[in-house]
């Protein structure tokens, strides 16, 4: 782990969690369920987008920190298929807040070494949209460090239904039998293909749902509820996640014992 001193500073509670962490007990990829700022605004007065509005504090540290942390990947869920449904003007905002977002944080993203990728029905949003996220994907292309995805007109469901019908096609073009789809097989066509599935899934707002985000790719992820608003999320809450995953034994289905190996071939 390097750049530690910018995620916390010596002698601070985040560092002291940091400090407790072995490199090997981290996540490689982590994914958020951004929920509760509408509650924050409301508990301040405020219209809902100014909820959102401080919710872009939370993103901006999240991103920074992961990066630090030399996480392979963060996946946000920014807005569902079914966000849609919300009221016009609370969906221009949100459009509005990803496009300065995207302007304001581009170059941030570039010097630490992030790669963009957005994750969803990209083609049904706004051409305006899809270009500030076309032209995000291709300045920090070239990026090795971690993969930021952002879920966006993303469902779990939908993304499921994009595959098999990508599926069936490619079975009556001839270029796919049906035996050749295989759990492999459906990995390597999901949005999320090439990054590792993720390992923890933390929801904020108390909320205990995992609604409808990435379903096939958290069948083993290790789940952290925290009360805390997306807004008031900051650094040490995700450390505090990280942490808690830390302690956490994962068996695939399959039994831990001294000196065995996880059985990942087990299915329960
Ligand atoms: C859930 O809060 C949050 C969302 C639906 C959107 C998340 C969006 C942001 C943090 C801002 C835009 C993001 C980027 C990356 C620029 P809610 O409105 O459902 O809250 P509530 O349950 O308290 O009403």
């Amino acid at each position: 782990m390097k750049d530690l001193d910018r995620l916390a500073a010596p002698g601070t509670p985040e560092r002291e969690l940091l400090d407790r962490l072995a490199p090997e007990s981290l996540p490689r990829h982590v994914a958020i369920i951004m929920d509760g700022n509408g509650r924050w605004a409301r508990q301040r007065g405020l219209p809902r987008v100014e909820g959102h509005r401080a919710g872009i504090r939370a993103v901006r540290e999240s991103v920074e920190a992961a990066a630090r942390l030399e996480l392979k990947a963060l996946t946000l869920y920014a807005f569902s298929t079914e966000n849609w449904k919300r009221p016009r003007w609370e969906v221009r905002t949100l459009m509005a807040l990803l496009k300065e977002y995207l302007a304001k944080e581009l170059r941030t993203m570039v010097e630490n070494n992030v790669r963009f990728r957005p994750v969803g029905r990209l083609g049904e949003l706004e051409p305006e949209i899809q270009e500030s996220l076309a032209h995000a994907v291709e300045v920090t292309s070239a990026n090795t460090g971690l993969v930021f995805q952002i879920a966006l007109n993303y469902s779990g469901r939908a993304e499921f239904v994009d595959l098999v019908r990508a599926a069936t096609a490619a079975a009556r073009g001839g270029t796919v039998a049906p035996e050749d789809v295989d759990e492999e097989w459906i990995a390597a066509h999901l949005a999320t293909a090439g990054v590792p599935d993720p390992d923890l899934l933390i929801r904020t707002s108390g909320e205990l749902r995992v609604s409808n985000f990435l379903l096939w790719q958290i069948a083993y992820a290790e789940l952290h509820f925290t009360p805390v608003l997306w807004p008031d999320f900051t650094t040490r809450d995700l450390l505090a996640a990280v942490a808690d995953y830390a302690r956490r034994e994962r068996r695939y289905g399959g039994v831990v014992e001294p000196g065995h190996e996880t059985g990942e071939e087990a299915d329960q």
